[in-house]
């Protein structure tokens, strides 16, 4: 039978968006190394719960970030200067912007966007109240695929793409060095990037961050079954699997997978999979950085760097490049 865009069981027909989870879901675990695109985490729970994630001892990225930019915040808002707009990629709760829109005092528009509609909306009304003096204009969208910005209000606006939050570190070299080109492509000729990417440190540090012992970061990586079941027509059970994860040091990344506790079989639509017990799905990578290592990947995407800004311990850096 082929698949249908109606569930056989009768329901309504999937949203567009459901459609291309669906697609992106099958393809993964029809793949050879059985996989689930990391974006799909943050629906509203999942945004909610990573907000939780940044509020963990054990997470430095989220504070440590959130240090440097208070810390160096006028450096580079000066960076950024006047008759500027701010491009977030994948805003979620504009928690760091904030330290960065206080001090652009003459910012022309903050776009935030974001891949999760309700949540990017409601943070961007409390932008709105908070910030009266910005236009907050938010895109629902998603950063990977080509992106059509509004057209700049003047030609002599400078296009600044704000990338925090080591959301870069989701992909795959070849991946992010793609993002990196694609991004100069939208920023234009008076293009700048300020990018925040998490750097390459002791291991017991990186695993304890994604292995949190309240189980936040469990019932992140959890919440995508979750998530299938709510969207989807099908059948996964969730206690079925628990969460895995893991620094890899060959490849210099954090792994997190799902792993299947018993062998057991799921369904989407019409599709069975089966799953052996200690079978694991791939969920997210999360790639660390010496600051050579970046520099050169954004060098050859056509970036160059034009400040560097660091905590003492050296887990994180943000880098201010130029076209
Ligand atoms: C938002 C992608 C940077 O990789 O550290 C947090 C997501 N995953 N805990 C990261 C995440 C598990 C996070 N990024």
């Amino acid at each position: 039978m082929p698949s249908t865009l109606v569930s056989p069981s009768g329901q309504k027909p999937l949203s567009e968006a459901a459609k291309q989870f669906r697609y992106d879901l099958l393809t993964g675990l029809n793949a050879p190394t059985q996989a689930i695109p990391s974006k799909y985490f943050y629906d509203q729970r999942g945004s909610a719960l990573f907000d939780q994630i940044c509020e963990l001892q054990e997470y430095y990225p989220t504070r440590t970030e959130a240090a440097i930019m208070r810390r160096h915040a006028p450096m580079m808002a000066a960076c950024i200067g006047d008759n500027a707009r701010l491009v977030e990629y994948g805003s979620g709760s504009s928690l760091k912007t904030r330290i960065l829109l206080d001090q652009l005092n003459n910012l022309d528009t903050y776009l935030p966007i974001d891949i999760s509609k309700e949540h990017l909306h409601a943070a961007a009304r409390e932008l709105a109240a908070e910030y009266p003096q910005h236009a907050i204009r938010p895109i629902v969208g998603d950063f990977t695929k080509p992106l059509d910005l509004p057209e700049a209000s003047s030609p002599d606006m400078n296009t600044c793409i704000y990338f925090p939050g080591s959301t870069i570190g989701n992909f795959t070299h070849e991946e992010a060095s793609e993002l990196l080109q694609a991004m100069r492509d939208t920023a234009g000729q008076r293009g700048s990037l300020l990018i925040g990417f998490d750097l390459l440190k002791q291991k017991d540090v990186l695993e304890a961050a994604y292995n949190d012992r309240k189980g936040i970061t469990a019932q992140f990586n959890l919440n995508l079954l979750s998530r299938i079941n709510r969207e989807l027509d099908a059948q996964v059970n969730v206690a079925n699997f628990e969460h895995k994860a893991i620094f890899n040091e060959q490849a210099g990344r954090i792994e997190m997978r799902l792993r299947s506790r018993c062998k057991q079989s799921i369904r989407i639509d019409d599709q069975f999979f089966q799953i052996n017990e200690s079978d694991e799905i791939l969920t997210e990578y999360s790639h660390k950085y010496t600051v050579e290592g970046f520099s050169t990947m954004a060098d050859e995407a056509g970036w160059s760097c034009r400040a560097l800004w660091l905590d003492p311990k050296r887990y994180f850096a943000v880098m201010y490049l130029e076209a």
